[in-house]
């Protein structure tokens, strides 16, 4: 099978390329990167106008399965990813039950290969069922496809096990990730911590519920040498604390989500829980610190956290609702949003190089033997319509906003998987 992406604006970092160039891929791999490729037996993606980058990687999506596939499903979720030009995601482990075996992370890759869309990469549990007492089986969830270990969506409580964790684990190359947040400083809070939760009388829960828990797994990473990341920064003490570990030689990279870089915390007046997350969208102060930060290069990546729910979960009591929403359809357009002037070279390096480097997963550019993932995207304005998210959770703060960014198509291992606004199974284009 060969596919020739035509006439785009090829932007690839890692080779300094920022021209137009077609890439012709054979057998999943590219082949030839050139100007002007003739290849009469190709299938043609037109990239004229567009911007040609290599595929775009998500290192923080819920897939939700095993166990809650009313939120989503792994074929609905990989369905959403390459609609938003993903063709890769790392899926998080706080399903039902947990990624904590590798009976199960092993049921996630045959389930991923069998939707046929964006590749999937499992993230382990750090502990069995994200409880946070017991070591889960490392080694046995790596052979079986995890590429990191994270207990997202908490915090292992006791730094004893996390410590232990990071030794126990410090021979693989998989990344530990932390989910950033006290739960004893956070309590039963439903949003951000300042005015605005005094103002209406809500539960609050302070950055210093996040700041706390990144100095604390900054220092184990420190006292382990285990390669750290930091998931969905949301504070500017955070960012702080990140850079000063840097200067202490911690091998540590970092991600913001589109969210915290888009919202503030006065979304709340209508005591809905549709901006109701994880951590929680803060002042303006922390998301114009993180603007900057991504900017100056403090951030290493872009990552969505999509975090698929019911409607009807979401519209509970603000207090009952689960917190988080739909990223992936919106994420490209919420990132232009946020910081226009992101030259694209590190808007590409934020969702393609980086992941992929932190992950130790293929891909991150388009030279001649790479995997033959590629996102075509263009600066072209849209407005959301959530309800025709091809992810099963319809629930967005963005919904009904203009974003100024949108994928055109998605290659995956040479197969157009997404094209014209429609998804396509691989089966379709390979017959
Ligand atoms: O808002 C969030 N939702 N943050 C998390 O860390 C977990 C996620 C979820 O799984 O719903």
């Amino acid at each position: 099978m060969k596919t020739l992406i035509r006439g785009g604006r090829l932007v690839d970092p890692v080779h300094g390329i920022d021209a137009q160039r077609d890439v012709l891929i054979e057998n999943g791999f590219v082949s030839r990167i050139g100007e002007n490729i003739d290849a009469a037996d190709a299938r043609v993606v037109d990239a004229s106008g567009a911007i040609v980058a290599p595929g775009f990687i998500d290192m923080h999506v819920h897939l939700r399965e095993p166990g809650q596939t009313h939120k989503e499903t792994i074929a609905t979720g990989t369905a959403a990813s390459v609609a938003g030009g993903f063709t890769a995601v790392a899926c998080m482990p706080n399903t039902e039950p947990a990624l904590d075996s590798a009976a199960i992370v092993s049921e996630v890759v045959r389930r991923a290969d069998a939707a046929g869309l964006a590749r999937v990469y499992p993230v382990g549990a750090i502990t069995k069922g994200r409880a946070g007492k017991e070591l889960a089986p490392y080694h046995l969830l790596a052979d079986a496809g995890c590429v990191a270990f994270s207990d997202d969506g908490s915090t292992p409580r006791d730094a004893r096990v996390l410590r232990n964790a990071a030794r126990y684990a410090s021979d693989l190359p998989c990344t530990f990730i932390s989910h950033c947040e006290d739960p004893d400083l956070k309590g039963a809070a439903v949003m951000n911590e300042g005015p605005a939760s005094m103002r209406l009388g809500l539960d609050g829960a302070p950055g210093l519920a996040e700041d706390v828990i990144v100095a604390r797994d900054l220092l184990i990473a420190a006292d382990s040498g285990k390669a750290w990341h930091i998931a969905h920064v949301s504070t500017a003490t955070s960012l702080d604390l990140i850079r000063w570990a840097r200067t202490r030689g911690v091998r540590v990279t970092c991600e913001v989500t589109p969210h915290h870089l888009v919202f503030v915390d006065d979304r709340f007046d209508d005591y809905r829980a549709d901006s109701k997350v994880n951590p929680p969208l803060r002042s303006a102060h922390d998301r114009d610190a993180l603007r900057a930060a991504v900017l100056d290069g403090t951030v290493d990546a872009f990552a969505t956290d999509h975090a698929p729910h019911g409607l009807d979960e979401k519209a509970q009591l603000l207090s009952l609702a689960p917190v988080g929403f739909s990223g992936l359809e919106t994420a490209l357009g919420a990132y232009a949003l946020a910081l226009p002037q992101l030259p694209l070279a590190r808007f590409v390096e934020l969702l393609s190089v980086n992941p992929a480097r932190i992950l130790g997963v293929p891909g991150g550019t388009l030279g001649v033997g790479s995997p033959g993932d590629v996102t075509v995207f263009a600066d072209r304005a849209w407005t959301v319509d959530a309800r025709l998210f091809r992810s099963k959770g319809k629930n967005t703060p963005f919904d009904g906003m203009t974003l100024p960014r949108r994928s055109l198509a998605t290659v995956v291992e040479g197969a157009v998987v997404f094209e014209h606004g429609r998804v396509l199974p691989r089966e379709e284009v390979t017959a």
